[in-house]
């Protein structure tokens, strides 16, 4: 097993809700992180939620005065990967557009040392084509952190065709040093975790849709009838109904099976701008 220790230096790209987790995590294990985004905005918003993150282990008695103050210096944010050089492992954190990530990854190329990991949170993008786009497939892995990330104890592994026995090791020493239980997956459409949420959230909008029950109802049932912290109504409104309906997509399009067919209703949601909690408006108001 690979030892965490040579891993001092990470990299983050893109600031949203889970890079700024990743990033939130990565100061707390001691790692000096640079968080990388296109948009000031958006790096001055993660910012702002690392350090009310690290406030509030505080406030829990989780993390001492000095000890939240070094991790909150350990944070610092760029707006390009090319102002940075030598990382000893990146983690791609931006939305799930294909082309996108291999143009991110061609320039982590540049940005990672000889030897370091090139991983990426995809939930649904096959690892194996997104190393493609790179000189070194075989550093490229999929680091599958769940949201929120500084709360789920949860990192989803996955092994692209070409993922060395090496860089698997340092990812599974890295998440644990971060405090994360790890599995891992093989590379094929949703891998563990989606492959079988996305089916029970898409099924309760197809109950939902047929007048089976209201929300609240299917909520309620799959909360206390199946002890989830949230039902599966909510917890589709709180990733995002865009993102629950384009990982049922990817799973009925790569398994070219039905029973993955998006729920019509889903769609129509998407299709209003009705996104979830993030909009304002999803199965539920916010
Ligand atoms: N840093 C550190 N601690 C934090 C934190 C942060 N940024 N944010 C919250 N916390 C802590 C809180 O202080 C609290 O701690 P205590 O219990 O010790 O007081 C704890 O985390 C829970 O937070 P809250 O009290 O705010 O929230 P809650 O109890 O209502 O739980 C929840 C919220 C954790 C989201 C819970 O409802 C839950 O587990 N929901 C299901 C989430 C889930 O399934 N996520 C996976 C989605 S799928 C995915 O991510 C994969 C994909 O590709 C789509």
């Amino acid at each position: 097993m690979a030892s965490s220790e040579d891993i001092k230096q990470l990299l983050v790209v893109g600031a949203g809700q889970m890079g700024a987790g990743i990033a939130q995590v990565g100061v707390q294990s001691g790692l000096s992180v640079t968080l990388v985004d296109l948009s000031k905005e958006l790096l001055d918003k993660a910012t702002q939620q690392v350090m009310a993150g690290l406030r509030k282990l505080q406030e829990k008695g989780k993390l001492d005065e000095p000890s939240r103050r070094a991790a909150g210096e350990r944070l610092k944010v760029a707006t390009s990967i090319s102002q940075v050089k030598d990382v000893d492992f990146a983690v791609e954190a931006v939305s799930e557009n294909e082309s996108l990530k291999k143009q991110i990854f061609k320039e982590l190329d540049g940005a990672v040392r000889a030897g370091g990991v090139l991983a990426s949170n995809t939930s649904s993008i096959p690892i194996t084509r997104i190393g493609t786009a790179t000189r070194r497939p075989d550093a490229v892995i999929g680091m599958h952190f769940m949201n929120p990330v500084p709360v789920m104890s949860l990192v989803e592994i996955i092994r692209g065709a070409a993922t060395s026995e090496a860089t698997y090791a340092s990812t599974r020493a890295l998440a644990e040093r971060m405090g994360k239980t790890t599995v891992v997956s093989r590379d094929f459409p949703g891998f563990i975790v989606n492959r079988i949420l996305i089916p029970m959230l898409n099924e309760a909008c197809f109950a939902l849709m047929e007048g089976l029950a209201s929300a609240q109802d299917i909520d309620t049932a799959m909360k206390l009838g199946t002890n989830q912290p949230m039902g599966p109504l909510q917890l589709a409104d709180f990733i995002g109904l865009d993102t629950v309906l384009s990982i049922a997509e990817v799973l009925h399009r790569g398994l070219g099976d039905d029973k993955y067919r998006p729920c019509p209703l889903l769609k129509q949601y998407v299709d209003a701008g009705w996104l979830g909690k993030k909009s304002g408006r999803g199965f539920y108001p916010y």
